[in-house]
């Protein structure tokens, strides 16, 4: 997942804008209302603000409709990981640059430390925990295991949905368009050249 493309995905309103936004419960959807008035509302995007009490939401995730009561300030890594038990994700940077808390939402690979839990309420969260189970190991764990595509571990819950959002979209991939793929996730370990042909062997099985 190249880096350009993790910051495209899910337009609308971002940890940034959070940020920026003086400490208050602001978000900004395409399907908001807008609560600027005057000449500034034809500048501005629609905006919705929210109270900061926490929200009852519920979230699909690996298929299961979820329900959590968050505040509005809460990452879709911390939800996952706190409320959920789903700890696959790893909070490695914080900061959107290495990869490791990769997921995927409506089957794109996106950083869950970029979107807040509320920002994906009716979108399908997939995260690496459903990629194996009793009954069924995905192929991209299998590849990753032939190749030994890990030594410490921590970015690999990251780099193998990375690879699995990639293949679905792009079967028969070649090898530069793994590489390419892969750009927006670091491995601190350097085991590149196993993750690169598993990524490859995945891309030739889901032809
Ligand atoms: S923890 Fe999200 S990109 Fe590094
Ligand atoms: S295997 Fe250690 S950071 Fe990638």
């Amino acid at each position: 997942m190249e880096r350009d493309e993790v910051n495209r995905v899910g337009a609308g309103f971002s940890r940034r804008e959070f940020l920026k936004g003086s400490g208050a419960a602001v978000v900004a959807g395409a399907a908001a209302t807008s609560a600027v008035e005057g000449p500034l509302e034809a500048q501005q995007p629609a905006t919705k603000i929210i109270s900061a009490e926490p929200h009852t939401i519920k979230l699909n995730v690996n298929g299961k409709d979820q329900n959590l009561t968050v505040e509005p300030r809460v990452l879709l890594i911390d939800a996952l990981r706190n409320d959920l038990n789903l700890t696959g994700c790893k909070d490695v940077c914080d900061r959107s640059t290495c990869g490791a808390c990769t997921v995927l939402i409506d089957g794109k690979p996106v950083y869950a430390c970029t979107r807040f839990a509320i920002e994906v309420v009716g979108q399908k969260v997939v995260t690496a925990e459903s990629l194996h189970s009793l009954e069924k190991t995905d192929d991209v764990v299998t590849a990753f295991c032939k190749y030994d595509a890990i030594q410490c571990g921590f970015c690999t819950p990251g780099f193998v949905m990375a690879v699995r959002g990639f293949c679905n979209q792009n079967p028969g991939a070649t090898e530069d368009a793994c590489r390419r793929a892969l750009g927006g996730n670091i491995c601190r370990c350097g085991i590149y050249d196993g993750v690169l042909k598993a990524a490859y062997d995945t891309a030739q099985i889901a032809q």
